[in-house]
């Protein structure tokens, strides 16, 4: 397949900062995507390192890109198709910010607009000012983290969220919100999958499963292997990042000859001394 590199102005990049954000693991994960796909399904999005990655490079693909947590598949739609009104909401909450941040970030927290661009300019302003940058909810839904110790916040990132905005205009891009055994119902032979669910924990501690206000449980690890097996038996090429836990490994052993363990660091732990180098782990099928 041919790759052409695209006009975009700059390099696209995650507009959010996301637990489990894959931008430092970039060069180890790209080494293993395959040189040749189809169509590209990631049905774990998130931040979206890897597709925004790719898809600087590649404009031949068909990119199929899901989630569940709704609010962060309408923040890619909006960035899409409402970008100029984003950025001008933004750059309000940022002069507001400034004048009084505190007082604001709690007025901004505790609201619950109904309008997409109100909505999406929250999520991405208070992605921006919160601790560690985390998104969490609790289990009504409601997003619970405090201020960030932050003293000069990029609120609104212009240049990002055009290059993003660019990008996703200018690919055939599809953006859904659903669960991935729905988005992955299609793919086929010569398509490609790069999985990169909510971790399976290594230690009780380490739980951290609340992007959306359900939960991702170890029922939800057999599930998505059982879809691996699916597609793997149907030949379509799989990438799966995971934690290097016992029962990730067990589960995936008939798989053992293609996995790779790579160092990593995870930024987001409000633990501090946990922000410690530790291994997980790509499994391929190919
Ligand atoms: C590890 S994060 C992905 C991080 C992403 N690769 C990045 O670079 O930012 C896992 C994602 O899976 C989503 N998720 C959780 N349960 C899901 C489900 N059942 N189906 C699809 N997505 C789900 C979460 O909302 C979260 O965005």
């Amino acid at each position: 397949m041919k790759q052409e590199y695209s006009l975009i102005s700059s390099a696209p990049k995650p507009f959010v900062k996301w637990a489990g954000g894959k931008r430092q693991l970039l060069p180890i994960i790209t080494k293993h995507v395959p040189q040749k796909f189809e169509r590209y399904f990631e049905p774990f999005l998130g931040g979206g390192a890897v597709f925004f990655n790719l898809a600087y490079k590649r404009r031949d693909t068909k990119w199929l890109l899901s989630d569940l947590n709704s609010d962060l598949v309408l923040s890619y739609v909006t960035i899409r198709d409402r970008v100029k009104e984003l950025i001008s909401a933004l750059e309000s909450h940022s002069t507001s910010y400034f004048k009084n941040q505190s007082s604001y970030y709690y007025k901004i927290r505790e609201s619950e607009p109904k309008g997409q661009i109100e909505k999406v300019s929250r999520l991405l302003f208070l992605n921006k000012t919160c601790f560690n940058g985390l998104y969490r909810v609790n289990s009504k839904g409601k997003f619970n983290v405090p201020l960030g110790k932050y003293v000069n916040p990029n609120i609104v990132s212009k240049e990002n969220l055009i290059a993003v905005s660019e990008i996703l205009q200018s690919r055939d891009i599809s953006i859904k919100c659903q669960d991935f055994e729905g988005a992955l119902k299609n793919a086929t032979e010569g398509d490609f999958v790069y999985l990169d669910p909510p971790y399976h924990p290594v230690s009780e501690t380490s739980n951290f499963t609340s992007y959306t206000n359900g939960s991702f449980d170890y029922g939800d690890q057999e599930r998505l292997y059982a879809k691996f097996k699916a597609l793997d038996k149907k030949g379509v090429k799989i990438l799966l990042s995971n934690s290097k836990s016992e029962e990730i490994i067990d589960l995936f052993k008939e798989f053992s000859d293609n996995v790779i363990e790579i160092n990593a660091n995870r930024f987001i732990n409000s633990v501090s001394q946990r922000r410690t180098g530790h291994t997980e782990l790509l499994i391929k099928n190919y």
